[in-house]
């Protein structure tokens, strides 16, 4: 058996604008995905999760999602779950020259499900890891976020960009515009999450984001400005001294155009005016929207407390930037 982790992510700037070749800054935050791989006797896959904030489910199958039986927790998110980590490990299976392999794999995280944090960026990573350590193979993290994009890339439909992949694989804050990645310096950030306990649909997320960006010429330039909020937020990044209140403005405003291209959702946009109002220097959700986390910066606990007695707030919580990608555990 082996086991691998890879950290989830918030996003600074840029998400969906990503998607069209804008930049992005997303950074590793300090929870993880676990998966442990251990190789079977046959070929087929077992797969066990436990604290994908759902209840447990365990599943097995042979050859794919469409022989999945035995789902003891109904749910699209379960499925969705199932088809990264079946997908993970075709290309472990590629990657370690093992056609043939079966696995148990076993999967455990703190990072919620479909909720802006990267979970299924963080699930594939370490899976591809674990099930490669686990034939005898040594890949490099630039490879595996190379084919945890491709994993995404399929299972999404086309609908994603290298950034949480890539993010996750290599951990700390990462600049990602079209092809390019580059690791980029950061400093530690007060970061504070707010869940709302819900989820949001990517494919659905980016595909609406599509529709709107195809019929108005507007929407277009939203996505533009996005990029350039993300390069004022760059330049500001790399400067010697961080101003919290220069970063915090330029996420408000990212917030809003997102919100304009239709993604934020009410409870995401009541958790980021409890954080505003309660003197965090800026707020936005993270991710594809819909539902699921805001991220705000305040060094003090004010926009925790205020949080904590937001009805729209399921749980809150403190990250910090986490410099390390995947990694054996
Ligand atoms: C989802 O975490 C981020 C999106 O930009 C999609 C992607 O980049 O693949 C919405």
């Amino acid at each position: 058996m082996v086991a691998s982790s890879a950290p989830g992510k918030v996003y600074l700037f840029g998400e969906h604008a990503v998607v069209y070749g804008e930049p992005a800054v997303p950074c590793a935050i300090d929870k993880r995905a676990t998966v442990e791989v251990t190789e079977r006797s046959d070929d087929s896959l077992r797969v066990e999760a436990r604290d994908l904030s759902l209840d447990g489910f365990t599943v097995e199958f042979a050859g794919g999602v469409a022989g999945v039986s035995d789902i003891e927790v109904e749910s699209e998110l379960v499925e969705a779950a199932i088809g990264y980590v079946d997908e993970a490990i075709q290309h472990a299976m590629r990657l370690g020259d093992a056609p043939d392999a079966g696995f148990d794999v076993s999967i455990a995280s703190d990072i919620p499900l479909g909720a802006g944090l990267g979970s299924s960026a963080a699930v594939v990573v370490a899976t591809i890891d674990a099930a490669t350590r686990e034939l005898g193979v040594e890949v490099s993290p630039d490879e595996i976020a190379e084919h945890a994009f491709a994993v995404e890339y399929s299972v999404q439909e086309g609908q994603a960009s290298r950034a949480d992949t890539f993010c996750s694989a290599t951990g700390g804050s990462v600049r990602v515009e079209g092809d390019d990645c580059t690791p980029i310096a950061s400093p530690e950030l007060p970061i504070v999450i707010g869940y709302d306990g819900g989820s949001g649909n990517t494919g659905e997320l980016v595909a609406g984001v599509r529709e709107l960006k195809e019929g108005y010429e507007f929407a277009d330039g939203a996505i533009g400005l996005i990029g350039d909020i993300v390069r004022e937020g760059e330049t500001l990044l790399g400067q010697e001294e961080v101003s919290l209140e220069s970063l915090g403005q330029l996420m408000d405003f990212n917030h809003g155009l997102l919100s304009a291209l239709g993604v934020s959702g009410r409870s995401l946009d009541v958790m980021v005016w409890a954080a505003r109002n309660a003197g965090a220097a800026g707020a936005k959700l993270t991710g594809a929207g819909g539902g699921g986390c805001i991220v705000a910066l305040d060094a003090s606990a004010e926009t925790e407390q205020a949080l904590r007695i937001t009805p729209e707030c399921e749980s809150v919580f403190r990250a910090e930037l986490d410099h390390e990608g995947v990694r054996a555990e």
